[in-house]
Order: C-alpha cells, then sequence, then structure tokens
C-alpha cells in the first residue's frame, strides 16, 4: 500500500446509522460505526479488554458496547464505562481507549486515512460526477488479486478485443495507436484508448495520438473514471481488503434524460453490463502473477502499456518516498 494517502474504502450506503460494520480493509479488520450527528467513527475491530470484535456488539447511546464484558467506547475511541468496575468507580481507564482512524465522505464514499503520519489534506476524489442532474448505480465484486493489479487492468487498452471481443471490444480493434497519456496533476493520469483494425498500417506513437473526449482518469492511490460522454461517466475504486483481496466498486453515471426516475433505471440496467464486462476482466487478471505489480517485476510491457508503465513509475516513487 501507498502510505500517508487516504484511500476510499466503502460506499457510504453500506454503514447504516445504529450498526456497526465489520469491514477488512488495508490489511487491518475495522469496525465503522455512524454516530447520531452522522459523524463516522473507524477503530481496530478489537477490544482492549480481551480481543472480541467490537463488531459483534451494539450501540448504546452513542457509544460502542463490547459483545463480551460489556465495556463502552464512544465515538472518538474514549473508554467510559467497564461495568464490573462499578459506576462509581473514578479510576483512571485511559489506557483502554480506542485509536480512532480518521475517515471522511465524500462523493457517497468512505475515505480511511492511511499512514503514520499526521493527516494531510482532503481526499482526492473527481468532482465531475458531482454534476447537477447525475444518478448512479453500484456493483461490488471481490477480486482476488492485489489492487494494484486490477487497476492497471483499467488503464489496460490492449487487452479489449480479446477479453471483451463481444462486449466493448467488437471489432477486432487490436492495433493499438499510441496511447497518449497526462499528468493532469501529479495525483491524476489521463489516458484514452485509440485503437484501430490492423490493416498493415504502422501504429501512431504516443506524441503523435491524442486524449480522446471518451477517456480514463485514475487518482492515487485507488479511483478511476471513465468519462464515455458529457452525460455518462463510470467511476471505479479499487479498494484493498488485503495483499491478495480487492474489492472492486464500479458505479456507472448518467444524466441521459431529464427525468431522474428514467436515467435511474437506465443505470440499474447498465449495472448489469458492467458487472459481465468486469467479469471478463477478473478472469484473466486473477490468473497473472505475481497478484502484486511492481515497477522492476520483469514484465515485458510495451508501447500499449505506456499508462500501466506510468502507473508504475509513480506508485514506486509515492512507496519509496514514504518508505525512504
Ligand atoms: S473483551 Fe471486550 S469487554 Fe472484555
Ligand atoms: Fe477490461
Amino acid at each position: 500500500m501507498i502510505k500517508n494517502s487516504w484511500y476510499a474504502v466503502l460506499s457510504s450506503r453500506e454503514i447504516k446509522n445504529n450498526k456497526l460494520l465489520s469491514a477488512k480493509r488495508l490489511g487491518k479488520n475495522l469496525v465503522f460505526f455512524r454516530g447520531k450527528d452522522g459523524e463516522l467513527s473507524c477503530f481496530m475491530d478489537k477490544c482492549l479488554h480481551r480481543g472480541a470484535a467490537l463488531s459483534g456488539g451494539k450501540i448504546k447511546e452513542n457509544c460502542i458496547q463490547c459483545p463480551f464484558h460489556g465495556i463502552e467506547y464512544d465515538k472518538d475511541g474514549k473508554c467510559v464505562f467497564i461495568p464490573s468496575e462499578g459506576k462509581s468507580s473514578e479510576k483512571d481507564f485511559s489506557r483502554f481507549n480506542l485509536e480512532k482512524f480518521p475517515v471522511k465522505e465524500v462523493n457517497d464514499m468512505i475515505y480511511l486515512w492511511y499512514g503514520d503520519e499526521e493527516v494531510i489534506g482532503e481526499p482526492d476524489y473527481f468532482d465531475e460526477v458531482s454534476k447537477e442532474g447525475y444518478v448512479y448505480s453500484e456493483l461490488v465484486d471481490h477480486w482476488k488479486v492485489h489492487y494494484s493489479r486490477v487497476i492497471e487492468n483499467q488503464m489496460d487498452v490492449s487487452h479489449l478485443p480479446f477479453v471483451h471481443y463481444n462486449t466493448i471490444g467488437r471489432g477486432n480493434k487490436t492495433l493499438v495507436n499510441g496511447p497518449k497519456t497526462i499528468w493532469i496533476d501529479e495525483n491524476t493520469l489521463q489516458t484514452s484508448a485509440n485503437n484501430e483494425v490492423d490493416r498493415g498500417q504502422t501504429p501512431l506513437k504516443s506524441e503523435e495520438s491524442v486524449i480522446k473526449s471518451t477517456n480514463l482518469k485514475f487518482k492515487f492511490p485507488n479511483s478511476w473514471l471513465n468519462t464515455i460522454s458529457e452525460k455518462i461517466m463510470v467511476t471505479a475504486y479499487f479498494v484493498p481488503i488485503d495483499q491478495e483481496n480487492t474489492l472492486l466498486y464500479i458505479r456507472f453515471y448518467n444524466r441521459i434524460t431529464p427525468i431522474k426516475v428514467l436515467n435511474k433505471l437506465i443505470s440499474y440496467i447498465a449495472k448489469f453490463a458492467n458487472l459481465k464486462i468486469e467479469r471478463q476482466d477478473k478472469k484473466v487478471v486473477e490468473t497473472q502473477m505475481p497478484k502484486e505489480s511492481s515497477l522492476r517485476m520483469g514484465e515485458m510491457l510495451l508501447s500499449a502499456d505506456k499508462a500501466i508503465i506510468e502507473y508504475r513509475k509513480r506508485r514506486e516513487k509515492l512507496k519509496n518516498n514514504i518508505e525512504n
């Protein structure tokens, strides 16, 4: 993982009021809950007393009550009551306080700060989909692979006519022009597929290629936007469970008609098309070895893999910056 970053980890809808949510993210077993005021809390899902999962407990007056011996923690993780010590106890229980992990909510996604350092800035997100009129549907799928492989698959332009020969890659456009890649800012990489049927022509170099109106953007550490048109966009979040498992959250956004209900229906139908496409990807990507990508892993990359190369270089830099 890249440390000291805001990772998208959950969809807002997954955290219900007055319910504890257990979720493994970034290699940690976590518990999430939404307090009375809507404020989110996130802790390790482990009671400091004798290690029971707090997510098996309940919410009592805006506090988490451990299911084992009833210790209560408030929304900031402060231990506020230990039943066996009695209501009248005046002992200092601060050693029982839980560490609270920073979480923020943007665009109906929950972001978790992953790092050792003080929180820096805000989650970087695609505000394109916050525009007036957009509605979306969402699908979530589990891939048994490191999240870097799932990201690279979404930046891969040469797999389309093979993996998606009967869906988005119809037409046998096997020859790849470019692709052009642009760093919009130090966190955001843009590219687009510019493929053609191979009639013996020489592919255009990256410098000769263009970013088309239908294009892809990736933001570190784990979000992606496919702008299909001014009225249709797809987002993806590559949520690490651990080093070998990823949850892929895909949202299909549209504002095709002026009627919201109709747009909702369009998004709902599109979800099944997206599911078919992402399952085509998953089938191949889960076979890639090793499960995690890295800059110097010995793969023989090609011109068509330019966006993947850019991603790997930047990822390596971010990982090293932090680790050195
Ligand atoms: S393990 Fe949680 S109260 Fe004892
Ligand atoms: Fe694909």
